[in-house]
């Protein structure tokens, strides 16, 4: 146990404060896992609640869950939130954890947050493979099958991408691709798919090979959510993006071979002043009318529209909005974009050609709108 102490304190973890405490007041305070449950617990709350809670337990659409609140509220307390839930909309995860991990979660929770690490270029590189080098990608289809009619299927808790051919309605193949895929976009031709995972890991798969197979990967984040491909003139399959909401920043890759070639940190200063460390990248998407992808820098309540034009002299609208933002869609002109501030309660508007916000809109509870439901309004 001690030596668990001596280790977080080691990571720059608040030991001042400890200091600064009666001794015999700190330890009786101080719920304590060993090293192993410690693990077990972290690895636990990052795979089912950062999404809600947030990495650095700061609160995003579920509450804070810092210790200072965690504490008042005390282990049997929280054992019982996670077990059954609340109304508020905090789901249940009896049917997910035994009452072991839920103890284990509790005491977690109640424990100084450990500082997640950063990801830099260098390690992404490190982090980047190629199973297939594009100079030996098929130059045609290796398969007689309609493949521009395949659907591709997210198997989330499998870790694959299930293909199924949409003439026979038969499974092509699955493909591992890591932890909870999020999202996955197509390159223009439809041939090529990225994926990002939970776990910021990206793939790109090739629906020529037989049967298709995943070409190259690259790490660039420890929780992720979004990536999108350039699509416009020249620029055309060169670049893929992938956001991260851990460490909060967007790494722009070559679309090709996957590697990864900038990264932007998208900590900063939110609309109403305020610094904002964990501000999150919550989704990303080409616009069909200019060399750019809007990204939703969802605790800032700003669409950055970054131009991919110049990568050496990045050019980015920080378009004020509103905070919270979550998914989009464009209109049927393809020039403007909305997107949900969820909670915040709105939708916001913006013109991608201006790269202007052109309006906001209230709606219902928690706008979820998806790709391209207007009804969706006022659904959670
Ligand atoms: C789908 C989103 C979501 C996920 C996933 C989620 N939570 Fe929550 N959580 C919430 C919301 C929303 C609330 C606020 C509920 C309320 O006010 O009734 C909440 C509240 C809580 C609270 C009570 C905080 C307080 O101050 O009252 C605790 C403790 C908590 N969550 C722990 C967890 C843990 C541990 C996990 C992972 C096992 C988890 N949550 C996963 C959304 C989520």
């Amino acid at each position: 146990m001690r030596s668990f102490v001596t280790t977080i304190s080691a990571l720059g973890m608040a030991a001042g404060i400890v200091f600064a405490m009666p001794a015999n007041i700190a330890q009786a305070a101080d719920p304590t896992l060993s090293k192993k449950d410690f693990e077990e617990a972290k690895t636990l709350y990052f795979q089912r609640c950062a999404g809600c809670h947030g990495v650095l337990r700061k609160g995003a659409t579920g509450k804070g869950l810092e210790p200072a609140t965690t504490r008042k509220l005390g282990q049997k307390r929280l054992e019982k939130i996670i077990t059954i839930g609340t109304e508020g909309g905090m789901n249940n995860f009896d049917d997910l954890f035994s009452k072991e991990q839920i103890a284990k979660l509790a005491t977690y929770i109640q424990m100084e947050v450990p500082p997640p690490a950063e990801m830099g270029l260098a390690e992404m590189k490190k982090r980047w493979k190629t199973y297939i080098k594009p100079a030996d990608y098929p130059k045609k289809p290796m398969h007689a099958l309609n493949w521009k009619n395949f659907f591709m299927v997210i198997l989330r808790d499998a870790g694959k991408i299930g293909i199924i051919d949409g003439d026979t309605k038969k499974v092509v193949t699955k493909l591992n691709t890591g932890y909870a895929i999020h999202v996955m976009k197509e390159s223009s031709t439809g041939r090529f798919w990225y994926t990002q995972g939970r776990d910021g890991l990206m793939s790109k798969i090739d629906l020529w090979m037989n049967p298709p197979k995943v070409v190259a990967t690259a790490q660039v984040a420890s929780d992720a959510r979004d990536v999108a491909v350039s699509h416009y003139g020249k620029w055309k399959d060169k670049y893929v993006i992938g956001g991260g909401y851990w460490p909060p920043h967007f790494v722009i890759l070559d679309a090709e071979t996957m590697e990864p070639l900038k990264v932007v940190s998208t900590r900063g200063v939110n609309i109403d002043g305020e610094y904002v460390n964990e501000a999150r990248v919550a989704a990303v998407y080409n616009t069909p009318n200019a060399p750019t992808w809007m990204v939703a820098v969802k605790e800032l309540g700003q669409m950055w529209q970054v131009d991919y034009s110049d990568l050496d002299n990045l050019r980015i609208e920080q378009i004020n909005t509103h905070k919270f933002l979550h998914d989009g869609f464009f209109d049927p002109t393809q020039r403007y974009f909305q997107i949900a501030a969820n909670a915040s309660n709105r939708m916001e508007f913006l013109d991608t050609e201006t790269r202007k916000a052109v309006g906001s809109l209230e709606t219902g509870k928690k706008p979820h709108p998806g790709l391209s439901n207007v009804s969706a309004y006022g659904t959670d």
